[in-house]
C-alpha cells in the first residue's frame, strides 16, 4: 500500500490504524455517502472549486448537509497534502449519513462521518501509455442516478472485475445499446477526426476530468459534441480514450480483444495529452487557478 501516514477523521489528524468508525455507521450498513478523488498538483488540489460544488450535489441528492465550509475543506486537504511535500497526489474524500441504528429511512439528528486522505499519485507507466490499454464492453447493470458519486459502488467493483478476469483495464458499459461511461472513468471516441463523448445525464457521473478535457478541446478548436453514441459507433472508432482523475486520459487500443481503429494510440489522444499536461504544468506554476 503507498504510504499513508496521517488521515482526517471527523475533525481529527491521526495515523492510519488509529482511524476507526462505528461498525453501525451508515456508509458501512448501507454504502450511504459520497467520496470525491482529487489530484493535487503542484502542492494545491486541482479543479478544486469543480470537486466541491460536485460533492455538494451528491450531497444534496442525498439529503446530507455539507457538514463544512470550502474553506474548511480546503484547509484539511492542505494539511494532508503537506505529508507528502511537492509529489502529484490524490485526495480522497468521503463522508456518509452517520452513526444510527439499522433503519433504512434517513435517521434524525446524526452528524456525518468525514473521512479523508492524501497518497502519492500513481500514474500509469510510459510503456502504458504508448501502448494503450484493452478493456470490454458489459451491459451497464448499475442504478439510475449514476450522477452521485455515491460510495456504494458494489455494481462498479463487479464490472472491474470482469475487466481484470479477461486481462483487460477497464469495462466500458453499455445501457440499451448506448455507451454510458467505463466502470471508473468517462469514454471519449474519435471518428474521421471528431471528437465526440456521451452528454451529462443521470447514467453518467459528470467527470471533472472529461468537463476539463471538453473545455481545453474547444479553447485549442477542437469542437467535442456531447451526444449519445451507440454501441456500434463505439466498435467503429478510430480511437477510445477513458479518463479520470486518476487516470488522465488514457488510449484504449483493443475493445473486446480487437484493435481499435489502427491498434495504437491515435493523433487526436496525442494532441489532447499534450495540452492537458501543459495545463498541469502551467496549474503547477500558479498560472492557471
Ligand atoms: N472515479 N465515472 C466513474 C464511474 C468514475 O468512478 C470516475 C472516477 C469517473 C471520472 O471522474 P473524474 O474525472 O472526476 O475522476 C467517471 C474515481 C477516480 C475513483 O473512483 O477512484
Amino acid at each position: 500500500m503507498n504510504k499513508i501516514s496521517c488521515v482526517y477523521l471527523n475533525g481529527e489528524f491521526l495515523p492510519p490504524e488509529r482511524a476507526k468508525i462505528s461498525a453501525f455507521d451508515r456508509g458501512f450498513i448501507f454504502g450511504d455517502g459520497v467520496y470525491e478523488v482529487i489530484p493535487v498538483f503542484g502542492g494545491r488540489p486541482f479543479r478544486l472549486t469543480h470537486h466541491l460544488s460536485r460533492l455538494e450535489r451528491s450531497l444534496s441528492a442525498l439529503g446530507i448537509i455539507n457538514p463544512l465550509p470550502p474553506e474548511d475543506w480546503e484547509a484539511i486537504f492542505q494539511r494532508l497534502i503537506t505529508g507528502h511535500g511537492d509529489a502529484d497526489q490524490s485526495i480522497y474524500l468521503q463522508i456518509t449519513r452517520g452513526v444510527a441504528e439499522r433503519d433504512h429511512s434517513y435517521p434524525e439528528n446524526v452528524s456525518p462521518t468525514v473521512f479523508a486522505y492524501a497518497q502519492i499519485m500513481r500514474y500509469p507507466d510510459a510503456a502504458t501509455l504508448a501502448k494503450g490499454v484493452s478493456a470490454i464492453t458489459l451491459e451497464d447493470i448499475r442504478w439510475q442516478r449514476c450522477d452521485i458519486k455515491a460510495v456504494a459502488l458494489l455494481a462498479n467493483v463487479m464490472m472491474r472485475q470482469k475487466a481484470v478476469e479477461s486481462g483487460s483495464a477497464e469495462s466500458i458499459l453499455i445501457r440499451d445499446g448506448l455507451l454510458t461511461e467505463g466502470a471508473a472513468s468517462n469514454i471519449f471516441i474519435v471518428k474521421n477526426g471528431r471528437l465526440r463523448t456521451p452528454p451529462s445525464n443521470a447514467y453518467i457521473l459528470p467527470g471533472i476530468t472529461r468537463d476539463l478535457i471538453v473545455e481545453l478541446a474547444e479553447a485549442n478548436g477542437i469542437q467535442c459534441l456531447q451526444t449519445e453514441l451507440t454501441e456500434t459507433e463505439l466498435m467503429d472508432a478510430d480511437e477510445v480514450w477513458m479518463t479520470s482523475s486518476t487516470k488522465e486520459i488514457l488510449p484504449v487500443t483493443q475493445l473486446n480483444h480487437k484493435a481499435v481503429g489502427s491498434g495504437v494510440p491515435g493523433p487526436m489522444h496525442a494532441k489532447l495529452y499534450a495540452i492537458y499536461q501543459d495545463y498541469k504544468e502551467a496549474f503547477r506554476q500558479g498560472k492557471v487557478r
